[in-house]
């Protein structure tokens, strides 16, 4: 069996080898010339539709720095196998894509092609942009045509051999990138349609939420199933109704897409906070609504990444905005929670002041991992629809580590009735 499955792999591998060694020889550097079709708007109205999808499809989360110019690129994404950076694709002639023809951008959204014939990480989701329909590229072209140029140089990447070499990524392209841009079902009507282009083409929700396989690509079988992403848990959001979102309603699902909060089900964080923020809290409400509306239909998958979410633990019982009740201890974690969280939290679950800081019935506060717990307290949250006002603070440097695991447990303990299982060397790993 063992060795059955030996041969299995080498021959795997030797299949992947030689068709990376023909696409080194025959990849067809060829570019195909682009049109739009009738359908596609002119003028203003075609920039106005391009800058909508541009949120839609959260080019800024990558090719912006937080805090830097709209578009100039230089974010960094640390691989195991070192670091890359997103490029300038502002109109600069010189240093970004004010140079590059239509055919070329449609080509690089595609197909994952740089200007000179190279090819491009994966990092750059065109995995999933390759199913946007060339009239909405066309779009997103036209309106980072209007952009202000800011001149900045692409930094170097810093990839060790083989990786280095962006022609090994041509025969993962050819087992991953699809070759055809997305096609309505007709079983389904318009608004599921709406729905599935754009969190399968535009915003590309399985890039954090699908788990990924031993090459790196997302495993299809495993769909939404929630993954790990930049030390945060991105959850499993099919409709599966312990371990996914199937006892969410369609009015919360759509809360938390455009506002990063739904009563009952705790906030957003990490980068699902950044993608609110960029890009799904511009979104009309009838693209909300169609995103909804096909994500309950995706089938459901039981995730060992998430806990059952129990809304009333016997732990808040008693509890009210100003007091623990009789769940109060002399903990460590219990002092910093007093001091530092309350003031905000309160102690029922509900929040204090806001009810954006309602952590019953939080995924988060209910993973006795506290993964996103740890994240959280150290980073903080910044969510813009609120102004800043009242959101989460990071606390990396206000506490020790073990200070961190104390409180992280205690919330675990109180608004989620689990034995939290962080430790101080967690806490120190998850600060790197
Ligand atoms: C998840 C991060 C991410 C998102 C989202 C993203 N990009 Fe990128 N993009 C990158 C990275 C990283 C690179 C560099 C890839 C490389 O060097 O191989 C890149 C490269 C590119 C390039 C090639 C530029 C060059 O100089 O070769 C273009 C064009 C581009 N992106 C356009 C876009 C557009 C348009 C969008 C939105 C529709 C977008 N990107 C969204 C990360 C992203
Ligand atoms: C200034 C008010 C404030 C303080 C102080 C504060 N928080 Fe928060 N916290 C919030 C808000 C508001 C949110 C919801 C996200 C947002 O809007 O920023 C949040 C979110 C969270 C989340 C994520 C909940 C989820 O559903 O994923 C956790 C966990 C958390 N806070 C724990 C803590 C802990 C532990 C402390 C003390 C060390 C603390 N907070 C201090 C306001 C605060
Ligand atoms: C850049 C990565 C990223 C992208 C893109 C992303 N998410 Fe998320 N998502 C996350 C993370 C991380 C969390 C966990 C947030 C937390 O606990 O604070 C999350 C949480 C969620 C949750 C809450 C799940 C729960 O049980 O609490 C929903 C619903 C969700 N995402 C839907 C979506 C949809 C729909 C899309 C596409 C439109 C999307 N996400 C795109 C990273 C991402």
């Amino acid at each position: 069996m063992n060795r059955r499955r030996t041969l299995i792999t080498i021959g795997a591998l030797g299949v992947v080898g030689a068709i990376a060694a023909a696409c080194f020889f025959f990849w067809p550097a060829s570019i195909e010339a682009v049109q739009a079709t009738d359908a596609q708007q002119t003028g203003s109205a075609l920039v106005a539709k391009g800058e909508y999808l541009t949120k839609a499809a959260d080019c800024a989360a990558c090719h912006t720095v937080p805090g830097g110019k709209p578009f100039a690129g230089g974010r960094a994404f640390k691989l195991p196998f070192g670091t890359i950076y997103s490029t300038n694709i502002t109109p600069d002639r010189e240093t970004g894509i004010g140079r590059w023809s239509d055919a070329e951008f449609v080509r690089a959204l595609h197909r994952g092609i740089g200007r000179n014939g190279e090819d491009l990480y994966p990092a750059f989701p065109y995995t999933a942009y390759a199913l946007l329909s060339t009239d909405d590229v066309l779009a997103i072209r036209a309106y980072l045509s209007t952009v202000l140029p800011v001149t900045a140089r692409n930094a170097d990447n810093t990839l060790v051999f083989p990786f280095n070499q962006r022609y090994v990524l041509r025969a993962w392209k050819l087992l991953f990138v699809p070759t055809r841009p997305w096609k309505p079902s007709a079983t389904h009507d318009a608004a599921w349609n709406r729905g599935s282009y754009l969190a399968e083409a535009l915003a590309h929700c399985g890039e954090c939420h699908t788990p990924r396989n031993l090459m790196f690509a997302t495993k299809s079988s495993r769909k939404y199933a929630g993954a790990v992403v930049d030390g945060w848990k991105a959850y499993n959001i099919t409709s599966d109704s312990e371990t996914g979102i199937g006892a969410w309603s369609a009015a919360e699902i759509e809360q938390y897409l455009s506002s990063g909060h739904a009563p009952a089900h705790g906030s957003a964080g990490g980068g699902m906070a950044e993608a609110i923020d960029l890009s799904l809290r511009h979104l009309s409400s009838e693209d909300i609504a169609a995103l909804a509306r096909y994500l309950r239909t995706v089938p459901p998958q039981r995730s060992e990444l998430a806990a059952r979410v129990v809304r009333d633990p016997g732990t808040l019982n008693g509890a009210t905005a100003w007091s623990p009740g009789a769940d109060r201890d002399e903990s460590a974690g219990f002092q910093v929670f007093a001091s530092a969280c309350a003031s905000c939290h309160g102690w029922d679950g509900n929040g204090q002041q806001t009810g954006n800081a309602g952590l019953r019935g939080s995924r988060s506060v209910n993973d006795p991992d506290g993964t996103n717990v740890v994240r959280a307290v150290l980073e903080g949250i910044k969510i813009g629809a609120l102004g800043g006002h009242n959101t989460m603070p990071p606390f990396a440097d206000a506490y020790s580590d073990a200070e961190i695991a104390a409180v992280s447990n205690y919330v675990i303990g109180h608004f989620g009735g689990k034995q939290g299982n962080v430790t101080a060397a967690e806490v120190r790993a998850s600060r790197d």
